[in-house]
């Protein structure tokens, strides 16, 4: 049975969010790590013959993404700020939809650094603050409630700020649906 989830993300998925999917996750191989993977939108998108290891996880995970993940992925419960994985585990990681409502992002950031191999990838998807000055106005209006409906998801963030600050290099990135969402790879600097 689809889930309210996929019901309500239906008509954004067809205005860019799909298409972000099929560009991004297919890239990935190796050892892999996917962070608040919800009901698993991203896990048709795997190109299997690629990868040695799969990991979805979120911090509760729901029958949905345990369905879907079946004999592809092994499914955790975890949280980004707290990563239960040895340094430099994995060659690419993967979120999508998520640091919106991290309570401390700096953290999640760090910590998929830390797990990340030298030369390791992370890939994502976010909506973020939009662009134009009216539009972040609204944004700014609307936010404080839409964060308290929404368990935490905040509609003001700038996710390529706190990957700056966090010592990424940015190495692509793409906008789309009026700039409300962004989608792309950065590399951890070596430091
Ligand atoms: C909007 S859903 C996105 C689901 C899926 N990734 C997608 O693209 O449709 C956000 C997910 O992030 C998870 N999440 C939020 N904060 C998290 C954290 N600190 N650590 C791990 N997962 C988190 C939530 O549990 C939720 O399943």
């Amino acid at each position: 049975m689809i889930s309210f989830y996929d019901l309500f993300m239906f008509p954004l998925e067809s205005f860019g969010i799909r298409k972000a999917r099929k560009k991004l996750v297919p890239m990935i191989s190796g050892r892999v790590l996917e962070i608040g993977s919800g009901t698993g939108s991203n896990l048709p998108y795997y190109n299997m013959d690629h990868i040695d290891e799969l990991i979805v996880s979120d911090f509760t995970v729901k029958k949905h993404l345990r369905k879907r993940a079946s004999l592809k992925a092994k499914v955790l419960e975890l949280d980004v700020q707290n990563l239960p994985f040895p340094d430099h585990s994995f060659d690419y990681v993967l979120h999508t939809l998520v640091f919106c409502s991290v309570a401390e992002v700096d953290k999640g950031l760090q910590e998929i650094r830390r797990v990340l191999k030298p030369g390791g990838l992370l890939l994502f998807i976010e909506h973020v603050m939009p662009e134009g000055k009216n539009m972040k106005k609204v944004v700014n209006g609307v936010n404080p409630m839409w964060t308290k409906i929404s368990s935490g998801c905040n509609l003001n963030r700038s996710f390529t700020d706190a990957l700056i600050r966090n010592n990424y290099k940015i190495e692509g990135i793409d906008k789309f649906m009026k700039t409300v969402f962004i989608y792309g790879t950065a590399r951890p600097i070596i430091i």
